[in-house]
């Protein structure tokens, strides 16, 4: 496993311009944030030695290095998800290569259903904190060096950094919620009563990614920032609501440039 993270690493960093010290993981219809980056470098999945490739439409699979905010960067252009039948190694792969790379703070952002009955399609949503009820645990199985066998979560979503959006927003005037996002493995969207569980259970939204990256990004120590689009919004179970990727493609395009302009600001002052 080691081995084939620092191939990948090595690889990367032979043709990388820079090292960044962040990184951002973009979720479903957020992929145009590259468009606002400079000084572009892109490697696409399939190059990389022992990386997955990605298969989801809409998700297109390169990593991209260059500058946002003031800052060099390096992108996802795509993630793995386990519902494709990645392993949890595999979707969390590029986790850690970017730690081997260097990488100390990741920003994440996904496409999430509402099930906080105040939120409306199209809200961004600051996650301040997880529910992870994927059935497989990223870290199950030996101990990588990169972190304790052991790790805290009481902290998966920096604080600091948390503070820090909400100032963006408010600065330029862009609303935001902030709420609990649950993992959960789909491939399908919920029951409308699954929907009614999951905000029983204290979540605010729920998605198909982003905890298995974010729980090995604290394992080996990275800061992270996640934000939802809220693409739909699960009702009462007497008006269920659909829910469709095309929705979900929709609504993520629609957020882009609020979400484009809250994580370039944020990133430019950190
Ligand atoms: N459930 C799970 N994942 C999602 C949803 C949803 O309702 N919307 C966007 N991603």
């Amino acid at each position: 496993m080691l081995e084939r993270i620092q191939e990948a690493a090595d690889f990367l960093r032979a043709r990388m311009h820079v090292c960044p010290q962040s990184a951002i993981i973009l979720g479903t219809g957020l992929g145009s944030l590259v468009q606002d980056m400079t000084d572009r470098q892109e490697i696409n999945y399939a190059d990389i030695p022992h990386f997955p490739v990605s298969t989801v439409e809409g998700h297109s699979g390169k990593l991209i290095v260059g500058r946002l905010g003031g800052k060099d960067i390096l992108a996802m252009q795509g993630r793995f998800h386990y519902y494709e039948g990645y392993s949890m190694k595999e979707v969390t792969f590029p986790v850690r290569v970017m730690r081997e790379l260097g990488v100390r703070i990741l920003f994440v952002s996904n496409a999430a259903g509402g099930t906080n009955p105040t939120f409306q399609v199209g809200d961004l949503m600051l996650i301040t904190d997880h529910i992870n009820l994927f059935p497989e645990h990223p870290l199950r199985g030996k101990n990588l060096d990169y972190g304790p066998r052991f790790p805290d979560m009481s902290e998966a979503y920096s604080k600091e950094l948390i503070a820090a959006a909400r100032q963006v927003a408010a600065e330029q005037g862009i609303p935001v919620r902030q709420g609990v996002y649950l993992g959960s493995q789909g491939p399908t969207f919920e029951t409308p009563a699954e929907y009614r569980m999951f905000h029983l259970l204290g979540a605010d939204a729920v998605g198909m990614s982003t905890v298995p990256e974010v729980i090995v990004a604290r394992h080996c120590g990275m800061r992270v920032f996640g934000v939802s689009v809220i693409t739909n919004v699960a009702t009462a179970a007497e008006a269920p609501v659909e829910a469709s990727h095309t929705e979900v493609q929709l609504a993520a395009d629609a957020a882009q440039p609020r979400m484009t302009t809250l994580m370039k600001e944020l990133i430019n002052r950190i």
